[in-house]
C-alpha cells in the first residue's frame, strides 16, 4: 500500500468537542468537512494521519478509510475484507485488534463482527506467510475499526492505536480527573493561550494545568506518547515521522521549550497533598513541571497575583480563574458541596478582580450557589453527564475602558 494514496479520514473526539476540533484541523492546514456530534471528516494521506496524531488536542482517535462496501452477512464481510492486500500491510509477527460498531439487521452480536474480520485479516496473511499475527484486546499493535450500517460496511485503520486523549503523562489519576481532551478544550474555551496568569485552584491531578502548559509552550502532545497504531505497519516511514516530531520541537523550542520561554504565572493548588504530588509528578512526566507553581491549600487562600500593576491594563483576559468542583452525586456530598461552592463565589468576589473566573461543573443547582452573574455558559459533556463551563467577569475598578461606572457592578449577589 502507498503511504501517500489519499484517502478519508476521520477524527473522532467525545461529544460537544467538534467546534474545538474543528478549529485545530483548520489551524494545521486541512479542510474538515461533514462535522457531526462526535467527528469530522478530512481527504489526506497516511502521513497526514501522522502529523494529525501529533498535534491534535481535542481528538481521541484518527481512523484512515481502508475500504468501504455494500455488506449484507458476516460471510459477505470475511469475504470483502479479504480482498484487501493485508500480507503487505502487516507483519505476521504484529499484534492485531478489531473494534466493531454494528447496527444491521443481519447481524446482532458486535464481537461477532469483530471475530469475522479478525479471522479474514490473519487468515489472509497466514496463507501468503505461513504465519498469523496474534490477537486480542490490546490496543498496543495494529487497530482495525469496523462500522456496519444497515447493509454498508466502512472499515477503518485506527492510526492512533490508543486514543491520542491518552497522552501518557498522567501516571497518578488522583480522584475524578478530567480526560486529557476535555481538559484541553476547556483551555480552548477559556481564550487561555499562554499570555494571561492562569490559576487553577482544585486542581487534582493537574490536568487543567498541565494541559494549559502544553499550549503555552506550543508543546504538541504526540510528542509525549511512544507508540501509535500506524507505526505497527510494514510501510511506517520512520524517517518522515522523525521529521515531523524534530519540527514540532522546533516549535515548541521557538516558543522558548525548557529554555527562554516563560508564560505568565500558571499557579495550580488542591488541599489535598496527595492530589499535588500527583499533579507535580505527572507535570513532570509532561516535560512542564518548571512552567507550574504548585502549592497545598484550601482554594480560598490560593495566592492569585496583583493584576493591578499588569503593564497591560487594557486587556480584557490577563488574567483566568479556572476551578473545577467535585458536582456530587449523594445527598450528604451536595449539602457539603453547597457550601464549597457559596465560598467560590465569595472568593471570586475578595480575591480575583480583574481576573476572568471559569468554573465546570455537572451540577447547575450548585453552581446557582455561587451567586455571581455568568457572563457565558458554553455547554460540554464530561462522560455522560452534561456539564457547563460558566464563565464570570470579575472586572477590576482599575481597568481602563471599562463600559461600568460602577466597576462592581457585576459581581452581583
Ligand atoms: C473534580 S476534582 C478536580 C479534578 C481535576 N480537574 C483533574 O483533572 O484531575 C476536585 C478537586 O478539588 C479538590 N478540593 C476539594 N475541596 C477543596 C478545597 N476546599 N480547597 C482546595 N481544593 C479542594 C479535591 O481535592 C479534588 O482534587
Amino acid at each position: 500500500m502507498n503511504p501517500k494514496q489519499k484517502s478519508t479520514i476521520l477524527i473522532t473526539c467525545s461529544a460537544g468537542l467538534v467546534d474545538f476540533l474543528q478549529q485545530e484541523v483548520k489551524q494545521l492546514g486541512f479542510a474538515p468537512q461533514s462535522p457531526h456530534k462526535t467527528g469530522l471528516e478530512i481527504q489526506g494521506d497516511q502521513l497526514d494521519a501522522m502529523l494529525l496524531n501529533l498535534h491534535l488536542r481535542t481528538a481521541y482517535n484518527v481512523l484512515f478509510l481502508l475500504k468501504q462496501f455494500p455488506c449484507n452477512s458476516p460471510d459477505e464481510l470475511y469475504r470483502e475484507v479479504s480482498k484487501l492486500p493485508w500480507e503487505q500491510m502487516i507483519s505476521p509477527d504484529e499484534y492485531l485488534s478489531v473494534v466493531s460498531r454494528v447496527d444491521a439487521a443481519c447481524i446482532d452480536n458486535t464481537m461477532f463482527a469483530s471475530l469475522k474480520v479478525k479471522d479474514a485479516i490473519v487468515d489472509r496473511i497466514a496463507q501468503h506467510t505461513g504465519s498469523r499475527p496474534d490477537s486480542g484486546k490490546d490496543k498496543n499493535g495494529v487497530v482495525i475499526h469496523l462500522f456496519w450500517k444497515n447493509n454498508r460496511c466502512w472499515l477503518y485503520l485506527n492510526t492512533s492505536g490508543q486514543k491520542i486523549s491518552d497522552r501518557g503523562y498522567r501516571k497518578i489519576p488522583h480522584q475524578a480527573p478530567l480526560r486529557e481532551s476535555l481538559a484541553a478544550a476547556i483551555i480552548q474555551a477559556a481564550g487561555y493561550d499562554g499570555s494571561q496568569t492562569l490559576v487553577c485552584p482544585m486542581c487534582g491531578s493537574g490536568t487543567l494545568a498541565i494541559e494549559a502548559a502544553l499550549i503555552a509552550s506550543r508543546r504538541a502532545p504526540g510528542l509525549l506518547r511512544t507508540n501509535f497504531g500506524f507505526m505497527h505497519m510494514n510501510y511506517f516511514d520512520d524517517s518522515a515521522w522523525q521529521q515531523m516530531r524534530t519540527a514540532a520541537q522546533k516549535q515548541s523550542k521557538k516558543r522558548g521549550g525548557k529554555a527562554a520561554f516563560k508564560p505568565a504565572p500558571i499557579i495550580a493548588t488542591d488541599i489535598d497533598p496527595d492530589a499535588v504530588e500527583a499533579a507535580r509528578k505527572n507535570a513532570l512526566t509532561a516535560g512542564v513541571s518548571h512552567l507550574i507553581d504548585f502549592d497545598i491549600c484550601d482554594f480560598a487562600d490560593t495566592n492569585v497575583p496583583d493584576l493591578s500593576t499588569s503593564e497591560d491594563d487594557t486587556s480584557d483576559d490577563n488574567g483566568i480563574i479556572l476551578m473545577n468542583p467535585e458536582y456530587g452525586s449523594r445527598l450528604g456530598e451536595i449539602e457539603d458541596l453547597k457550601k464549597t461552592y457559596e465560598r467560590i463565589g465569595d472568593f471570586f468576589k475578595q480575591k480575583c478582580t480583574g481576573y476572568t473566573g471559569y468554573i465546570f461543573t455537572g451540577n447547575p443547582d450548585l453552581a446557582k450557589k455561587v451567586h455571581l452573574r455568568t457572563s457565558r455558559k458554553i455547554p460540554f459533556f464530561n462522560a455522560n453527564i452534561e456539564c457547563r463551563l460558566l464563565k464570570y467577569e470579575l472586572y477590576s475598578g482599575t481597568k481602563k475602558n471599562r463600559p461600568d461606572t460602577d466597576p462592581r457592578s457585576h459581581l452581583s449577589c
